[in-house]
């Protein structure tokens, strides 16, 4: 069941961008053409004498301060914010913003604006002359950032009868979200409201506060609804600061949407990152040592953390382990967050190495991951609180057949000729949850009416939290009304980190005590909502706050001043992880090398499935994006500017055509440790593992490995 499908499919749910006030006018902007360098001149004469046209700015100077970086303790994707002195720190840098009547009057100016630049040299990928590499830990002393170090992993390594030594190369991407960046901002009095798809309105709000020198209590931020957020619009983006001086400069609601090749530039993208993996294993394939290090790409101007090492040094039964992060700066805008941000990549690297092993032991993967299973987190000894990734291996392995599996590359085909190739892999993501409030008020109608921390993506919030709150009391979830993503009737913590189910439920599930507590009901069964309401007399309401395992109730005035609130993987007495297993079959045709993927078999762990429909979609979804990242996606760079394949022609993702059976299963055994509901995440494991799974398979039909993604077919011809 999804709560809101019928509003999204008929047109009724209106994102962001969809509203139309009147007498709104709309903005554009112009970026800057260098790669690096200073604007020395901007010439808007040409723009401003288009037909329709209403404003030019170019400076925000002492109008606009900086939101902060939001993994520095700010609100913003990054700290700088375009249009405020004369650098250019990257390509695609906005330098002037356009109002008009239309947005094709918006769109003509912007485009006939030209500047003149005084160019420095800038450095764009991870081994670029000028990049500088820092090391995590000591440029950002924090302990969950700092290197992991358990045991003697050189010298286990040097001493293991099996040893394997590889580079990983993972290509900076881009989030591509149906819904592009933008939306409308518009003022009524000294109230500024702003009309956007994100995942955090809280950080919106509080970060236009401080860049606008305005009391938050004048801001409210509405986001009913995403287009896809996938990291992407996880904190406040730097279109919409400009976007609210326009509109108190004209006194008129303005709309803003970034056209799609612009969106390359001004919001965070997946960085680039070099993984080298060592293991050292017994003859059985026992991995004694793992050592995993990572070189990730940053801006300049922000240190975004990395945190690669966090899951590959959970995935095994370790008993040593090193992981060191290194920061490389370069001249982009800040990297971010996208779905499964280090999860991905990591195990793109390091579930590739655990084939290596696989083959070089001679044993089965699936039974070599199998014998290296562990229920104690090797990195703080503590029990993981829920760890069935053994089980997802077993099931899976039945659903796909895999004891049909000849171990040796190159030995099965299809009738057509194809080569076959059956490849696993496993993944993992850290269980995390955000400091949450929830008000829940019945109604005489016998009707809930619910407002909670959290967003509606696409994901399905709505409907796991109706469905949560239909099954408790015994409703229709068709009666429960769901409130998120609103500034004005709760706090909206920033969505992200698959920590959304694992945050709201666990509120609404308390608010739901308290609200059978008030209606004078028992703690369980069907409640007859109408007619407790009425005994009461009036509309009955509770609000309640809720936190994860052993976080600090300071968490909740972090959340409710803008900023993030977030407790896990490691909580009192355990460590949480969601789980999942991938096995994939792919085809390459013999002559072309194309490369198939007819079927996929999927089996998480994700504690109790708590929304069977949305999250087998989420399985799915996360799997099209694993395909994607092994065979399709990456951002390619001109030396000359900067990003280069910016569309939907030039970067291409995953379509109908592309994709055919993914079968999605789940062990469904809740972690009552983590929470009352007892779920954990789900929305990022879904892709973990999932590229290197189609890689293993790739080596398995072909007999090549590949230890750069994407596998396209020029490599494999
Ligand atoms: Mo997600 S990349 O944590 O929004």
């Amino acid at each position: 069941m999804r709560v809101d499908a019928y509003d999204k499919v008929s047109g009724r749910a209106l994102y962001g961008a969809d509203r139309v006030l009147p007498g709104m006018a709309f903005a554009a902007l112009a970026l800057a053409e260098v790669g690096r360098g200073r604007v020395s001149r901007v010439d808007t004469s040409v723009a401003e004498a288009v037909p329709g046209v209403l404003l030019v700015e170019t400076r925000f100077d002492g109008e606009l301060a900086s939101p902060g970086f939001v993994m520095g303790g700010g609100f913003g994707f990054q700290s700088l914010q375009p249009m405020v002195g004369d650098h250019i720190a990257y390509r695609g840098q906005p330098i002037a913003i356009v109002v008009a009547e239309t947005p094709v009057a918006a769109t003509e100016a912007a485009e006939a604006i030209t500047a003149e630049y005084q160019p420095e040299p800038f450095a764009l990928h991870l081994d670029s002359e000028g990049a500088t590499t820092l090391v995590q830990e000591e440029a950002i002393p924090l302990p969950f950032l700092a290197d992991i170090k358990v045991g003697d992993p050189d010298a286990v390594i040097a001493g293991s009868p099996v040893q394997i030594d590889n580079v990983y190369e993972h290509p900076p991407q881009h989030a591509v979200p149906m819904e592009l960046n933008g939306g409308v901002v518009e003022w009524q009095g000294d109230t500024l409201i702003v009309h956007e798809g994100t995942q955090n309105a809280n950080a919106v709000r509080y970060g236009l506060a401080q860049q606008l020198g305005i009391d938050a209590a004048n801001i409210e931020v509405r986001s009913p609804y995403l287009g896809g957020g996938f990291g992407q619009k996880n904190s406040l983006l730097l279109h919409i600061g400009p976007a609210a001086i326009v509109s108190r400069r004209l006194g008129r609601p303005v709309k803003l949407v970034l056209a799609r090749p612009q969106t390359f530039h001004n919001g965070s993208f997946r960085p680039a990152t070099k993984h080298r993996i060592r293991l050292g294993a017994d003859e059985s394939g026992r991995i004694l040592a793992a050592i995993h290090e990572v070189d990730q790409q940053t801006s300049r101007h922000d240190l975004f953390p990395a945190m690669h090492t966090e899951v590959t040094g959970r995935l095994y039964g370790f008993s040593a382990f090193r992981g060191r992060q290194r920061l490389v700066q370069t001249d982009v805008q800040t990297p971010g967050y996208m779905r499964a941000p280090f999860e991905s990549p990591s195990m793109f690297a390091f579930e590739q190495a655990v084939d290596e092993l696989a083959l070089a032991v001679g044993r089965d993967p699936v039974e070599l991951r199998l014998a290296n299973d562990t229920d104690t987190d090797p990195i703080t000894g503590l029990p993981f609180s829920s760890r069935h990734v053994g089980d997802c291996l077993r099931r899976g392995a039945e659903l796909f057949g895999w004891s049909g599996r000849n171990p040796t590359p190159r030995s099965m085909r299809a009738d057509d000729g194809s080569l076959v190739g059956w490849g696993v892999a496993i993944g993992n993501y850290p269980g995390n949850v955000a400091a949450a409030m929830a008000t829940l008020t019945a109604d005489a109608d016998g009707r809930i009416t619910v407002s909670v921390d959290g967003h509606e993506m696409g994901q399905g919030i709505r409907s796991a939290i109706a469905l949560h709150v239909a099954q408790d009391l015994g409703i229709p979830a068709t009666e429960v009304i769901v409130q998120v993503g609103d500034t004005t009737v709760g706090t909206q913590h920033l969505t992200a980190g698959s920590w959304g189910t694992a945050t709201a439920l666990p509120a609404v599930h308390s608010g739901l005590r308290e609200l059978r507590k008030l209606l004078n009901v028992a703690d369980t069964g069907d409640v007859d909502v109408a007619s407790a309401v009425s005994v009461a007399g009036h509309p009955v309401r509770v609000s309640v706050d809720s936190l994860g395992p052993g976080q600090s109730p300071d968490a909740l005035a972090q959340a409710r001043s803008g900023h993030l609130a977030i407790a896990g993987p490691v909580f009192p007495g355990f460590v949480i992880f969601s789980w999942i297993a991938h096995f994939v079959e792919v085809r390459v045709e013999p002559t072309t090398c194309r490369i198939r993927v007819p079927r996929v078999v999927s089996v998480a762990d994700c504690g109790r499935v708590a929304s069977p429909v949305t999250a087998a979609s989420q399985v799915r979804g996360g799997v099209v994006w694993g395909i994607g990242a092994a065979l399709r996606e990456e951002t390619l760079i001109d030396d000359r500017f900067g990003f280069l394949n910016t569309t939907l022609e030039e970067y291409p993702v995953m379509v109908n055509a592309d994709v055919h059976r993914i079968d999605v299963d789940f062990i469904d055994k809740p972690d009552y440790q983590f929470n009352p509901v007892g779920v954990k995440g789900l929305g990022e494991v879904s892709m973990v593992g999932a590229a290197a799974a189609v890689a293993n398979a790739v080596h398995h039909a072909t007999g090549k490995r590949h230890h750069r993604l994407p596998i396209r077919l020029e490599h494999v011809l």
